[in-house]
């Protein structure tokens, strides 16, 4: 059996930074040593100076197949998770044709086989009309609910969320924006306009904080009456923290997107419609309300809610533009700036992208570098200061909102199950990618 011992290195856990050599052996972590300790291997890779973390888990992304690989596909959405430190995402179900029933995640689950670099857990869809299904799908994520409209349209009533609340018996995650207020807000805001080119800000104006918060505070209800467990995805503004936080006894939890992190209204008159995503990017004192939230461990989890369009797509006006951008190389970066900032601390980083993400979803093994844990793990070299630049990128939409900033703190290996498979800018190794394992 092979053994690879990643020597001299700092471990970073959800409690903090020690030092420590890490001996993998084929698929596992199988021990932990002190420093300077004589450990045989097969292979021994030096990590003096560098930081050792679990492979980050990324609770939301859109690899966009079936039916729009020409945006994304699972060879290079895997890519650039590996090159961001990510060795786990779970994939949403809006595709072409929407994930709705078992027979639609065996056909997903045949087509991602022996294509992905990383390691991946699929969401099932809901459409209303399909609770038997959702509750018969074995080992998946949670079944994702899209209270308003996004791409792939898969928006459902208030009565029919009601129902899944009470008969499914999965995980609910739900994307939560109030339609009815977007309609109204819609009419009024464009009518502004009156035939000039619409400003892309009017996005955030249309999808406002208060037309979120009304939809969170609709499904937390609905959770705290069933008893049933909710995430909401992707939170962005203060306002939908404060209802969580009357929600937490009934055990709802959230995340938060890189983009709502850094992002802001301001980013408009740059960026354009390329930031014009759903929920929308909000206010500065927004942007400052999430990094609270983090800190104060209101927030549960970081996940990106990667959503590629193409560079053309994403250059139209307002009106036909895509909501979504980009995410998988960047959320690491972004996080390990913060930390260098000293806006955040290694084991904050640990808890919100591995660890967090391992135990709210209940995966098996993975989220910790621990004895026995599956070796996901990204090396990291907390002074390298790097550009972002699009033509680098390995996402097929081929750029990023952050082309031009420079971030420190980046990911040099990553290891999936073991196998070195991104290296040095490099993309080296397999596509050892499997699917993880759900507990219960
Ligand atoms: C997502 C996409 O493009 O798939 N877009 C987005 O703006 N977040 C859809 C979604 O999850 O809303
Ligand atoms: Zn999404």
């Amino acid at each position: 059996m092979a053994t690879i011992l990643l020597k001299d290195g700092q471990v970073g856990c959800g409690l903090g930074v020690y030092d420590a050599d890490v001996l993998i052996e084929d698929n596992k972590i199988v021990n932990t040593f002190d420093w300077g300790k004589e450990i045989k291997a097969d292979k021994v890779i030096d990590c003096k100076g560098k930081l050792i973390l679990p492979g980050l888990i990324d609770a939301h992304v859109h690899m966009r197949e079936p039916g729009q690989s020409y945006k994304e596909d699972w060879e290079t959405g895997s890519k650039a998770a590996v090159a961001g430190g990510i060795t786990t995402v779970f994939d949403m179900p809006n595709n072409q044709p929407p994930i709705l029933t078992v027979k639609d995640l065996d056909a997903k689950r045949a087509l991602i086989a022996d294509r992905s670099y990383c390691n991946y857990g699929l969401f099932i869809g809901f459409n209303g009309k399909n609770i038997s299904e959702i509750n018969k799908a074995k080992n998946i994520a949670g079944v994702k609910v899209y209270a308003a409209t996004s791409t792939g349209n898969m928006i459902v009533g208030g009565g029919d969320i009601e129902k899944l609340f009470k008969k499914c018996n999965k995980t609910i995650v739900v994307h939560a924006e109030d339609e009815v207020s977007i309609a109204e807000n819609t009419e009024t805001y464009l009518a502004e306009f009156d035939g000039r080119e619409i400003d892309p800000s009017i996005h955030s104006k249309i999808r406002s904080p208060e037309c979120a918060a009304k939809a969170v505070k609709f499904v937390c209800e609905l959770a705290k009456k069933s008893g049933h467990k909710l995430h909401v995805a992707h939170v962005s503004s203060d306002q939908e923290i404060a209802v969580i936080l009357e929600y937490r006894d009934s055990g709802v939890t959230c995340e938060v997107s890189p983009h709502h992190l850094l992002l802001s209204e301001d980013d408009y008159g740059q960026l354009n419609n390329f930031i014009k995503v759903n929920p929308p990017v909000r206010s500065r004192t927004n942007v400052f309300g999430m990094w609270k939230a983090l800190k104060f461990g209101e927030i549960d989890i970081v996940a990106t809610d990667h959503a590629p369009h193409t560079f053309v797509e994403k250059q139209q006006g307002y009106m036909q533009a895509p909501s979504g951008m980009p995410e998988l190389e960047t959320l690491l970066p972004i996080m390990l700036n913060a930390v260098n900032s000293e806006g955040l601390e290694v084991k904050e980083l640990v808890k919100l992208c591995c660890e967090g993400p391992a135990k709210l979803f209940g995966v098996k093994g993975k989220g910790q570098i621990e004895v026995g844990f599956d070796a996901d793990i990204v090396v990291v070299d907390m002074d390298m200061e790097r550009e972002v630049k699009n033509e680098e990128l390995f996402t097929k939409c081929g750029w990023s909102p952050y082309h031009g900033s420079v971030f420190k703190g980046w990911p040099i290996m990553t290891f999936v199950g073991g196998e070195l498979v991104f290296k040095g800018g490099k993309v080296v190794g397999k596509k050892v990618g499997k699917e993880v394992e759900f507990e219960g």
